[in-house]
């Protein structure tokens, strides 16, 4: 089903629009080895390969890009040109960009992909594509009418455990597929993370369904090959929010993090002049644009859902149950794939369980995903194939940021460091085109649709468009 962008010439002169959080830099601490490992997002990422140049940054926020730009000066590259966000045409014109990288929040990705095609330069995009249909269609006309190139940075098709399902159930392991069962667990650091800030707001992230579960939706589509048609879902806010946490006894009285007392005590706060990459990005940073990233989970203004369940149908007659919740004491997933042949089943525990800081727990770093979690668990791949006896399947286990997928996402797009080796071309084939993009996103959406209304909701319908 995908039509891969992998094979995109690689590299060249590269901007970024959106320099946040995850275009930034760090350093992973892994449990297990006892390690320091860069984790390389795309600034990092960038400096670290010799046929990609960054050239240019963007931003609403000037303090965000200085940090981008300290960062280069760090690594020993020659800074960026800043770019105001209404000089974004501007730089498209003057830098002569081979690659843009868009890293926005979501609701705004499509200002910056469009104009970026109609400029002949190649787009790779964070997830999700976009957050409605509307805008979902303008990239879709811009790709046609341009045949430019847009990729979708669904990293995690790039852990080596997500491309190891894909492998064996595209060689018939278990037969033709009838069936998925997933479950994804946020914890309540890294799930919380989504309610202290932007994402919490529908109209800015699509909400969770888009925001988060389209990588997950990705994965089915891809590990099935095969597209969503129909979706029916039940989904609530059950456990952030005011009058949830009053019920609980979870809520603490206070805005946001930031010289508040009440604050010191909340497992659920972020403290971001902890972290010296959080405060530079955000504490230092917010005079500019009042972008407050440390806000009371159990506030009285969240629009999106944390608790969620959705049906779905698949063009070839397969079905899935799903459910996310974002408030778990552990991090993981369970997937199980049923088949006529036999049954495959994925067990990740990222994060076992959590802590708060009076007990020697912490936010530190992995609060968005970006790297391995502490408490690390343990993950399996099990193929149990009708009439005979199960068996664990081997595979390699990546580490760093969403079990490995970054970086080997990262050569493939902006060529391999020194010293690797250029990725096989089945690396090359887990790029998502702008029609896996549309498709994953509109799973989220029909299924906040049907959140609404109570009733199935078709993807064509709901698109305009077969796809
Ligand atoms: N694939 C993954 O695993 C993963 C992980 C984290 C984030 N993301 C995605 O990366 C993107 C950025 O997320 P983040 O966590 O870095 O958020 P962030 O809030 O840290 O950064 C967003 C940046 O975009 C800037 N911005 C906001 N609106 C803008 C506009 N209209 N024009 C120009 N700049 C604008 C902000 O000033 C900020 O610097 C999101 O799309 C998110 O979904 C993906």
């Amino acid at each position: 089903m995908s039509q891969s962008n992998g094979q995109a010439k690689l590299g060249g002169r590269v901007g970024i629009v959106g320099t946040g959080h995850r275009a930034r830099e760090d350093l992973l601490l892994t449990a297990a080895w006892l390690l320091w490992i860069p984790v390389a997002l795309y600034t990092n990422a960038i400096a670290a390969r010799p046929s990609s140049q960054l050239v240019a940054l963007c931003d609403l926020n000037e303090e965000r890009m200085k940090y981008h730009n300290e960062l280069l000066k760090k690594l020993g590259q020659p800074e960026a040109k800043m770019y105001p966000a209404t000089d974004f045409e501007k730089m498209l014109k003057d830098e002569k960009l081979d690659v843009l990288v868009v890293t926005t929040v979501d609701a705004t990705h499509d200002q910056y992909i469009v104009p970026a095609l109609y400029a002949g330069i190649r787009v790779l995009t964070e997830k999700p594509m976009t957050t409605d249909v509307e805008k979902c269609k303008r990239i879709l006309k811009a790709v046609d009418e341009t045949k430019g190139s847009v990729q979708v940075l669904f990293n995690y098709r790039y852990n080596p455990a997500h491309w190891k399902v894909e492998e064996l159930v595209a060689s018939g392991k278990i037969g033709n597929v009838k069936s998925v069962h997933f479950e994804w667990l946020l914890d309540t650091v890294h799930g919380a993370d989504y309610f202290r800030r932007w994402h919490r707001y529908k109209d800015r992230s699509g909400g969770l369904m888009v925001h988060k579960s389209s990588h997950h939706f990705d994965l089915v589509n891809f590990w099935i090959n095969a597209k969503p048609k129909e979706v029916f879902g039940m989904g609530s806010l059950a456990f952030y929010g005011a009058e949830n946490g009053k019920k609980s006894g979870w809520a603490k009285d206070y805005y946001r993090a930031r010289d508040s007392k009440e604050a010191e005590t909340d497992p659920f706060a972020i403290h971001l002049g902890d972290q010296p990459d959080l405060k530079a990005l955000y504490h230092d940073a917010e005079h500019v644009d009042n972008y407050h990233r440390d806000m009371n989970v159990f506030a009285d203004d969240i629009t999106i859902e944390d608790d969620m369940s959705v049906l779905v149908k698949y063009s070839n007659g397969a079905t899935m149950t799903y459910h996310l919740t974002a408030y778990s004491p552990w991090e993981g997933y369970r997937v199980m794939i049923n088949g006529d042949k036999g049954r495959l089943e994925l067990e990740v525990v990222e994060s076992a369980f959590r802590l708060p800081k009076n007990k020697g727990g912490s936010a530190e770093g992995a609060v968005h995903g970006e790297k391995a979690l502490p408490n690390e668990g343990r993950q399996k791949i099990i193929l149990h194939p009708l009439w005979e006896t199960p068996q664990e399947v081997p595979y390699e286990i990546g580490k760093g940021g969403h079990g490995g997928g970054d970086d080997r996402m990262l050569d493939q797009i902006f060529g391999p460091r020194p010293g690797m080796v250029e990725k096989d071309s089945a690396v090359a084939r887990l790029g998502a085109n702008q029609i896996d993009g549309a498709l994953a996103m509109a799973v989220g959406l029909a299924a906040n649709e049907s959140f609404k209304t109570g009733k199935l909701v078709k993807i064509d319908e709901l698109l305009g468009v077969v796809l």
